[in-house]
């Protein structure tokens, strides 16, 4: 039996107030407790920002460069990245359920690269998100897109659904072929999703007034790496967009596809964790990568 007698407890220590800290990401004090849980298993409590490594990129393109054989190429990179942004597919089959970072389910698909790719639909049902222990469900909105409508309401759905679950929904700003990739744009693309109820957006980072789509923002933005440039640049692009407001990247062709990808996922880190200068931070990139 329990011992009942409370009379023995007296270590309040009553003259200690209780505390109550804020939480340490924008926009996402009022969530729930599960909710928080799972974004501090995506962002880092101690930088307030993310790695996360994106190679989801076969839910409409199938096996593209440097994604031919994930258990090869990528599963060494894991241990490197805060989150894995990848489709159930893959995950099931591929990643040691030994991975305890965050995972980003893709949760919306339907067009390969040879239709109008804005035809998405919702790809996965919230029970499987909670089921594969994801800490979040990405979405493809179309702002501007042919079937625009549709990919907000696909986010909203999976808001709902995640809000229901605690499992959070990152909005992915997809840009259409021809649309301008400027801030304007972005300003509106991110700031639907946030007002809508995405829990953060990814973008694309811009040079002229990526700062103000930040600000105009009211959840966490991470930027997509987007198509390989050289890793010095690469490197620039992710200092530039943390220094300028984002909470780190989502980062994929810029890491897989590197001369070095486990040298380049480590420099990333740096940059996006430490702050460090991207000359230095490629710097250490050729001294890993020399190191082989
Ligand atoms: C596909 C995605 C990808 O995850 C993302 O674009 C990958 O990142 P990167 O552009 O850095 O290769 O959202 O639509």
């Amino acid at each position: 039996m329990a011992d009942a007698d409370t009379e023995g407890a007296k270590n309040y220590r009553a003259e200690i107030p209780q505390k109550s800290e804020p939480f340490f990401l924008k926009g996402s004090n009022e969530l729930d407790w599960g909710l928080k849980n799972r974004l501090a298993n995506i962002f880092s409590p101690n930088s307030g920002r993310t790695v996360m490594l994106a190679f989801d990129h076969g839910y409409f393109l199938g096996p593209t460069s440097g994604l031919e054989r994930i258990d090869l190429d990528i599963v060494p990179l894991t241990p490197y990245a805060d989150t894995l942004m990848l489709t159930r597919g893959i995950l099931r089959t591929t990643i040691p359920p030994t991975y305890t970072g965050g995972i980003v389910l893709r949760a919306s698909g339907g067009p390969s690269i040879l239709k109008e790719l804005s035809d998405e639909e919702i790809a996965l049902s919230v029970d499987e998100a909670v089921r594969l222990n994801a800490a979040a469900m990405a979405v493809q909105v179309f702002i501007g897109g042919e079937h625009e409508t549709r990919s907000v309401h696909n986010m909203t759905r999976l808001v709902d659904a995640g809000n229901r679950n605690g499992i959070a929904t990152l909005a992915v700003t997809a840009v259409g072929r021809d649309m301008a990739r400027d801030a304007k744009y972005m300003r509106l693309a991110t700031r639907i999703c946030a007002e809508l109820g995405a829990t953060y957006v990814k973008t694309y980072y811009v040079e002229d007034g990526f700062d103000t789509v930040a600000a105009g923002c009211p959840v966490p933005i991470v930027i997509a790496g987007g198509k390989k440039i050289p890793e010095e640049d690469a490197l620039e692009l992710a200092h530039h967009a943390v220094q300028e407001g984002a909470a780190g990247v989502d980062m994929g062709r810029n890491i897989f596809q590197a001369e070095c990808p486990v040298a380049m996922i480590q420099a990333v880190r740096k940059v996006v964790h430490e702050d460090l200068a991207p000359s230095q931070a490629y710097e250490l990139y050729q001294t890993l990568k020399s190191e082989g």
